[in-house]
This record gives C-alpha cells, structure tokens and sequence, in this order.
C-alpha cells in the first residue's frame, strides 16, 4: 500500500460541501475581456525582477510583455494542471477511492477550460506574434508528465505532490499579490485567478492529506526535500510562466533588454517569500528548507 490511515487523513476533507466551486460563464465576467488591464503589475513585476517603470519606457516591448506574460501563465496552468490529472488516471489504483482527489481532478478539467479560452482570446489578437510566441515557448515550457523510475511508489508519489503543493501554493499566493494592485489589473484575468485560487485552497488540503498519508520513511522524504529544494531553481521557474514573455522582449526589443534578465529564481524578491513561509506554508512543513550548497572552492 502507498498510503497508509487514509480514513483518517480522507475523511474529513472527503465530507466537506463544495460551495467553495466557481462557475465558468457565471462566475467569470467574460463581456468584459476586451477591458484594457494589466496582467503583471508593478509590485509584482519587482517580486520576480521585471524594472516594470523601465519597460514602460519602451511601450510596444511593455505591450509585448503584458501579451506575453497572459499566454504563458495561462499556458504553463494547463500544462501543469494536464500533468497532474495525468498523473490521478495512471495512478488512481495506489491513490484508492478518494472522493478529495475526485474533486480535485473535475475542477482541474475545468481551471484547464478556463486558461484556454484566456489564452486563446489573447492569441487571437495578435496571430503573428503567437507564432513567435509558439517558437520560443518550446524552451521553457514545462515538461510533460512521464512516469519515471523510482526507488518505490512512495518517494514517486511523494516526488509528485511535492511539487504540486508548491503549484498550487504558488497560484494561492500569486492572486494574493495582484490584488494588492487590483486597480490596474484586467479585470477578467482578475476574476479568473480569483475564482481558481479559491479551489486552489483546497486543492492544497487534498495536497497535503495525501503527503501525510504516504507510507514513506522519515529518511526517504528528507532525501526527497532534498532533491527538491536542490533543483529547485528549474522546477519553479517552469511554474512562474514568465520565462518566454522575458526572452521574446530581450530579442525583438533588445533596447529593452536591461528590464527583464535572466537570472536565479533564488536571485529573485518572491524567493524570501517562498523560503520565509509567505504564502508557502504548507509546502515548508513537508519540506523543511534546505540551502543548496555551494560547490566548494578550489
Ligand atoms: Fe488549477
Ligand atoms: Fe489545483
């Protein structure tokens, strides 16, 4: 068995009524998708090392961003989302009846429907630049979900919620930092991101309900945070869907280039967010924070 005292761990999150769930044309102010609005504000331009006022200056590289930016997060959600109902049908035999994680896959397939139909409303606005956009994506865009060797099923398990926890944090986090900026935002991507944080919360209920329940040894998950924390860098920088909006500005407004670097994620201000427990919780508790060593010197 991969999991162990699941109906402990299952059966309160299993009973609890679901008017937490939005609505997808009702919840969603749809009419208004055409509203002008950003969608990355200052203040969380700076949390991940965009000079938003810089790029200002340079408005059709500021327009490009702005573009960007929406596909790509729209784009990275669906990806993720994919994988992780991916990863609920090839496993659902070891994950058992579980009617949380039965929640969490319907509202998946919905959140997926919802960062499509943003997507491609904002694709359909500037054709030739989704192809541009399609060209440099493939660098960045996270992996598939692919079944991979593991010591066991439950460091393999353990090594997909993981993760998961962190998207799903992440995504709770993220709508909390735009509204600190509401006033300039779209106001559908708003709605959006304020309608799937909501089921993102309890997704990162069910998250943590199966990582307690997994059958693992203390030695194997301390090895697996590890793992986790080390590569770190790559695993969050395919999340934050921001990589390819950065690139796309640095090679056809190369004027503008200064205003989105490439650098460490660790480099970044949400990195002491992350580390310091703002919003990540949850992730810390079953992956205590581990600095990467630095190599040592000669
Ligand atoms: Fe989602
Ligand atoms: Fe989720």
């Amino acid at each position: 068995m991969t999991y162990k005292n699941t109906d402990t761990e299952f059966s309160k999150l299993d009973n609890r009524n679901v008017n937490y769930r939005f609505d997808l044309e009702k919840d969603i102010p749809w009419s208004r998708i055409s509203e002008p609005g950003l969608h990355f504000g200052p203040h969380f331009c700076a949390k991940v090392g965009v000079d938003f006022e810089g790029l200002r200056q340079h408005p059709e590289a500021f327009a490009l961003f702005q573009w960007a930016v929406g596909v790509e997060t729209s784009e990275v959600f669906y990806i993720l989302e994919q994988n992780l109902m991916d990863f609920i049908d090839d496993e659902h035999a070891a994950l058992g009846p579980n009617r949380s994680a039965l929640l969490l896959y319907q509202e998946e397939v919905k959140h997926m429907a919802l960062f499509r139909r943003y997507s491609d409303y904002l694709r359909a606005l500037k054709p030739d630049w989704a192809a541009r956009f399609d060209e440099a994506f493939t660098n960045y865009r996270p992996q598939s979900y692919a079944r991979e060797n593991y010591p066991s099923a439950a460091v393999q398990h353990y090594c997909f919620w993981l993760p998961t926890l962190i998207f799903e944090e992440y995504t709770v986090y993220m709508f909390k930092e735009f509204e600190k900026e509401e006033e300039s935002m779209q106001p559908v991507w708003m709605a959006a991101h304020g309608a799937h944080a909501k089921e993102e919360k309890q997704h990162v209920v069910t998250d943590a309900a199966h990582l307690r329940a997994l059958d693992i040894t203390p030695v194997e998950k301390r090895a697996c945070a590890h793992a986790f924390w080390s590569n770190f860098d790559a695993t969050f920088n395919e999340f934050l869907g921001i990589s390819t909006a950065k690139a796309m500005v640095r090679k056809y407004y190369p004027e503008a280039a200064s205003c989105v670097p490439e650098g460490p994620m660790s480099a970044q201000p949400i990195f002491s967010d992350i580390v310091g427990g703002n919003g990540f919780k949850v992730t810390l508790e079953h992956a205590p924070f581990v600095r990467p060593q630095a190599p040592a010197a000669a």
